[in-house]
């Protein structure tokens, strides 16, 4: 079976590789194909890859390209996980931001609107060209904002693509745990787009264990998002939202640390990753040894700002690695092997959620095996939650009218719409200053 991943010169593919290098079952990943634009990041990557494969029998055979068409073709699985405008792009994404007093992230409010624009053609392109050369092939969707790409894609291979995120299985996993319940035996009911999720409740053998987690203050205080959120707000919220939610809830507190801290996130992985690439091409050098301390730094320090703002402390080293990964493999084998299980992932809505119509991507419980994914049914979100979901679902359509349409207009509508940009006049000088930027959107007019 060949696995194509796009952005295969990317830093989390290691990650991939080592997930497919523990599988042993029959109708594993035999071949992997890395295409890159960068021919410098590939040979990196390879070589990462090599001393992971060394003393493995049976390893995936590794190749890498930089032509798109040649590591589509033949494709069994093709992993999308690129990023237009590189880690510069996403510093830029949460400069200008938080230059506008609003909040400079990677996927959420005006930071992910900027990423989106740049990102969408480039998918959508992909996706077309799949549809062509590969039309049997599966697409598990890594690239960010995850359920807009996804749902950009969709437009063109329907249900063949699947986006994924680590998010929700890592909060379903860290409330488990405090509730002392094992993770594979809980119902995790959650519900949202992707990076906007509540978890509304936690079943074990039909017993809803959540309400015992949201009564005792001391059990709240002693995860992430219960420091993170604080054990006030989770009660009167009645639920556990995705750590993203941290934006909307606490947005000023958030911007304001941006705007203090003494580089943006994406600043910080832009030269901490340009230091990697440039050393891993160093023949004396373990590519591997390299990798491995990069990243234990890079995810000691994720979210790091949001957490030491909230008093939240830090995540528990067993918990660090959100495990995209392990989504992205248990997707593909219950796929290929039709090894049925229950994943929560994005894709299109059908008739989950009914404020939404069917082609809107949300991110569900679904149900997986060698027919694709298919959501289960939900309870309906309560009012607040609904109200967030369909402004930043109106949001995307806007991001996606623009980016069809190649319209400033509708790139500012989407600036101006969303409920963490407060002035259309701000919406305005944003587009403005992401064109500025980014040489990826001169094609808004
Ligand atoms: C989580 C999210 C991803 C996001 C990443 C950012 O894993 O699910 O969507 O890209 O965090 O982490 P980073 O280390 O790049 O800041
Ligand atoms: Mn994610």
């Amino acid at each position: 079976m060949r696995l194509t991943i796009l952005g295969g010169g990317g830093f989390r593919v290691p990650l991939v590789y080592g997930a497919l290098l523990g599988d042993r079952a029959e109708g594993r990943v035999t071949e992997v194909v890395l295409h890159d634009l960068d021919p410098a990041r590939l040979t990196a990557v390879t070589r990462v890859l090599a001393e992971q494969a060394a003393g493995v029998p049976d390893a995936p055979r590794v190749t890498a390209t930089t032509d798109l068409d040649e590591a589509l073709t033949g494709a069994d699985f093709v992993f999308s996980a690129i990023r237009v405008g590189g880690l510069a792009g996403r510093a830029e994404d949460e400069r200008v931001a938080l230059a506008e007093g609003v909040l400079g992230q990677e996927t959420v409010g005006a930071g992910g609107i900027a990423y989106g624009l740049r990102t969408v053609p480039v998918a959508t392109d992909i996706a077309r060209r799949v549809a062509r050369l590969a039309p049997d092939a599966w697409v598990i969707n890594f690239t960010n904002p995850a359920g807009l790409v996804t749902e950009a894609m969709s437009r063109h291979l329907g249900d063949r693509v699947i986006g994924i995120c680590d998010t929700p299985v890592g909060l379903g996993r860290r409330i488990a745990r405090v509730l002392g319940v094992r993770p594979d035996q809980a119902w995790i009911d959650y519900v949202g787009l992707n990076h906007l999720g509540w978890v509304r409740g936690l079943r074990v053998a039909g017993r809803d264990e959540l309400p015992r987690l949201l009564a005792d203050p001391a059990l709240l205080g002693s995860f992430e998002e219960g420091r993170l959120f604080g054990p006030d707000w989770l009660r009167a919220l009645g639920a556990i939202p995705n750590e993203y939610l941290h934006y909307y809830y606490f947005n000023r507190e958030t911007v304001r640390a941006y705007q203090r801290a003494e580089r943006t996130r994406g600043a910080f992985l832009r030269d901490q990753q340009a230091g990697f690439y440039a050393a891993a091409g160093d023949p004396d050098v373990s590519a591997l040894a390299l990798w491995e301390r990069t990243r234990a730094e890079r995810e000691a320090t994720y979210m790091s700002e949001n957490r030491e703002a909230a008093g939240a402390g830090e995540r528990d080293d067993d918990d660090l690695s959100g495990g995209y990964e392990k989504v992205a493999l248990a997707l593909m084998r219950a796929i290929a092997r039709g090894e049925r299980t229950t994943l929560i992932l994005n894709v299109r809505n059908r008739h989950t959620l009914p404020v939404l119509d069917a082609d809107a991507v949300i991110e569900v419980p679904c149900l997986v095996g060698a027919d694709g994914a298919h959501p289960v049914a939900v309870d309906p979100l309560p009012g607040h939650a609904t109200g967030l979901v369909c402004a930043v679902k109106a949001v995307e359509r806007e991001v996606l009218a623009a980016a069809d349409a190649g319209s400033r207009e509708r790139a500012v509508t989407a600036f101006a719409l969303h409920p963490l940009v407060d002035s259309v006049t701000v919406a305005r000088r944003l587009l403005d200053g992401y064109t500025a930027a980014h040489p990826g959107l001169a094609y808004l007019r």
